[in-house]
């Protein structure tokens, strides 16, 4: 297992896996990476969803009145790709960590709900999720349970349905933002699995936890933009350097 992380040594990984297993308040902040070896696109790298797509005709909202099917033809197929995805040994092993006490908060910009179809419970998805709906017109919200068809209409006032996912220029939910600073305040360690750290404000969130004293351990096969703030960065894929780290817990 540790010959998967390769820029550290094996006591430098203790040192990290003690510090999550002793942590007083442990928190995660998960990116796109998190789900890469489940094979939902990242959206910045190689083969990411922003190289291939104009964001500008997709993910905002002018985006959507301007023309909602093509907007919506997006958002199906990537339902259809999530719908095949299951989650990774990543995944697993954060519901793990939640599940034996050690995990106190999983805050994510994914929308692809992978955390929570791995058995996490306490996820706050600070981007909306892929399968949660709105509408435009009104306060109702629902949430599908296959990959949309159409243009999804109202049941309440017939008007027309949106993801409810945060599109550029939106801000992130107040509710969802609340209990995110309180973690944050809170957190003693912080995991940085699979962010690129560029999107703000979740760019923010590992800063915050560190300038309060906080420890950032950072997951990811290259250097983010955070990685010159983090105490420790585990160099790899977070499907493989996960487990790592909790085989040594
Ligand atoms: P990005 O696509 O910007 O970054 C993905 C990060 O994951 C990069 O730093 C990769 O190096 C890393 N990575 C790739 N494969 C990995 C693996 N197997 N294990 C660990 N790390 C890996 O994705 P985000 O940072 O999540 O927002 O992007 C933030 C936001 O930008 C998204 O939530 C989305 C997008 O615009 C909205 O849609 C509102
Ligand atoms: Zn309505």
């Amino acid at each position: 297992m540790l010959t998967t992380v390769f820029n550290m040594s094996e006591g430098e990984l203790r040192e990290a896996a003690e510090l999550v297993a002793n942590a007083e308040y442990l928190i995660a902040l998960t990116g796109a990476g998190v789900s890469k070896e489940s094979n939902v696109p990242t959206f910045r790298g190689e083969d990411g969803l922003w190289r291939n797509y104009n964001v500008i005709e997709l993910a905002t909202p002018s985006a959507f009145t301007n023309n909602p099917e093509l907007v919506w033809e997006w958002y199906t197929w990537r339902q259809g790709l999530i719908a095949e995805c299951e989650p990774n040994p990543g995944h697993l092993t954060l519901a793990k960590w939640e599940e034996t006490g050690l995990l106190k908060s999983l805050i994510t910009q994914n929308v692809d709900g992978l955390h929570r179809r791995a058995g996490s419970s306490n996820v706050l998805e600070v981007h909306g999720n892929l399968w949660a709906l709105k509408c435009i017109s009104c306060d109702y919200h629902g949430r599908l349970s296959a990959p949309a068809e159409g243009l999804p209409e109202c049941p309440e006032c017939g008007s027309m349905l949106r993801p409810d996912v945060v599109w550029f220029g939106e801000s992130l939910d107040s509710e969802v933002m609340a209990r995110v600073y309180a973690d944050l305040e809170k957190a003693t360690v912080c995991l940085v699995i699979g962010t690129s750290g560029i999107v703000q404000p979740a760019a923010m969130f590992p800063i915050l936890v560190k300038q309060r004293g906080g420890t950032l351990i950072e997951f990811n096969v290259e250097t983010s933009r955070l990685s010159s703030n983090v105490d420790y960065h585990i160099r790899g894929p977070s499907g493989k350097t996960l487990p790592a780290l909790d085989s040594l817990i």
